[in-house]
């Protein structure tokens, strides 16, 4: 039988990829109350929700998920039913550079969330519950020139952020072995489509063009990345929320494979035309930089699983998913300098008073 949440909790609901969710899930579920819990890092931003910031089905608190006391809070008075937890810190090269937020966000967080909801659950304050992690593809590691990742691949996570990300996906296990807490796992492909960060490769890509700066391509551009468009991954999240057994893991892709300096020529070519400049003109600010430490090399996953036993395919084209955030960068040229500059704080700030960290 299909579940049917009446009050879901979604974590880091400003970012991209939350915030995106929490646009389709209202829209496609009238009545049903959805918490909004972020923190508001450098990655979260309302603006990102302004257009459902007063709809009755939506609130927002924030506060950090390591809070377990106002954790619990939200859980009891909401009678949250559905956990959809996106909060994450989400970038390799910041993992790289400093991994302790990684495993305090990702991995304490993540904890913290499950033993929260295991008590809440576990006092019978809702009839049905589900936890669902959402994870990426990143924690199977690296692939050679063959092969995909299934959900039997082991673990094999080599960054910071990764690592992080299956340390997370492990308590989630855990949690479902031990204590029975009905969790959800799904582990996605790079993600590409609106209020996308500008300091991942397509935004970045797209927001350098624009403004005539150098297009960094880490170590021979020969990497291979498998890209879903943000809503083909939000529609297969509620699939998988309202449908899959519990204990259950979804690899969720596009069959969408690319070689970075493939895609960032298309980039450079589909802006000629838009930006009225000559064929060509843009790729000449391609510059070819130092490698990633422990680029992986190469993603990609099969998610038979998911279209097999629940039905879900993507809807966009590449083709037309890639013209079609090109147009909302270029549409939005406010919201990426805004984030660019970090004015966006701002907002918060008159809308809800404090600030943002
Ligand atoms: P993002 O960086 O854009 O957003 C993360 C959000 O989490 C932000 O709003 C931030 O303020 C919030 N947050 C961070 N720490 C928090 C904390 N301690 N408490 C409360 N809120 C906190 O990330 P994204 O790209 O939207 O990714 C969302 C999730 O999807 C992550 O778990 C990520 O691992 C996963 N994922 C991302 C991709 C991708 O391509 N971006 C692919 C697969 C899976
Ligand atoms: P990114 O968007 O950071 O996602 P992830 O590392 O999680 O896959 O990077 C996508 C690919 O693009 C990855 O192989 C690294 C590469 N890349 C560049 O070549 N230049 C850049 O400036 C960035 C941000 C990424």
């Amino acid at each position: 039988m299909k579940f049917a949440p009446a009050s879901v909790l979604v974590t880091g609901g400003a970012g991209f990829i939350g915030s995106n969710f929490i646009h389709s899930f209202i829209a496609a579920n009238p009545g049903c109350q959805v918490t909004n819990l972020d923190c508001l890092t450098y990655a979260g931003n309302l603006k990102n929700l302004t257009a459902i910031e007063n709809n009755p089905d939506y609130s927002f608190v924030k506060g950090d998920i390591t809070d377990a006391p106002l954790v619990a809070q939200i859980l009891a008075d909401r009678r949250i039913d559905a956990v959809v937890h996106f909060a994450a810190e989400s970038h390799v090269d910041r993992s790289i550079t400093g991994p302790e937020i990684f495993v305090r966000t990702n991995v304490l967080g993540t904890q913290v969330l499950l033993e929260e909801s295991r008590k809440h659950w576990q006092s019978g304050a809702v009839e049905g519950f589900r936890f669902l992690q959402i994870s990426t593809d990143e924690v199977y590691g690296s692939l050679g020139d063959t092969g995909f990742f299934t959900e039997e691949t082991p673990l094999a996570a080599n960054s910071p952020y990764s690592a992080s990300k299956a340390g997370a996906d492990l308590l989630v296990r855990a949690y479902h072995e031990t204590f029975g807490l009905p969790t959800l796992n799904t582990r996605c492909s790079n993600n590409y489509g609106p209020y996308h960060f500008p300091e991942k490769l397509i935004p970045l890509l797209i927001h350098n063009i624009i403004n005539n700066k150098a297009l960094p391509v880490y170590g021979d551009g020969l990497n291979v990345r498998d890209w879903l468009h943000v809503r083909d991954h939000a529609t297969a999240i509620e699939v998988v929320l309202k449908t899959a057994v519990p204990g259950s893991v979804y690899n969720i892709g596009g069959n969408n494979e690319w070689k970075n300096i493939d895609i960032v020529n298309l980039v450079c070519d589909l802006l000629d035309s838009r930006l009225g400049r000559e064929s060509g003109e843009n790729r000449r600010l391609i510059s070819f930089v130092k490698d990633r430490p422990g680029h992986d090399r190469r993603y990609a996953i099969d998610a038979s699983r998911l279209k097999n036993d629940l039905g879900w395919e993507p809807a966009y084209t590449f083709e037309q998913g890639i013209a079609e955030t090109i147009d909302w960068y270029l549409d939005n040229q406010e919201w990426v300098a805004e984030v660019t500059s970090g004015a966006y704080r701002e907002y918060y700030q008159k809308q809800y008073g404090g600030g943002a960290r």
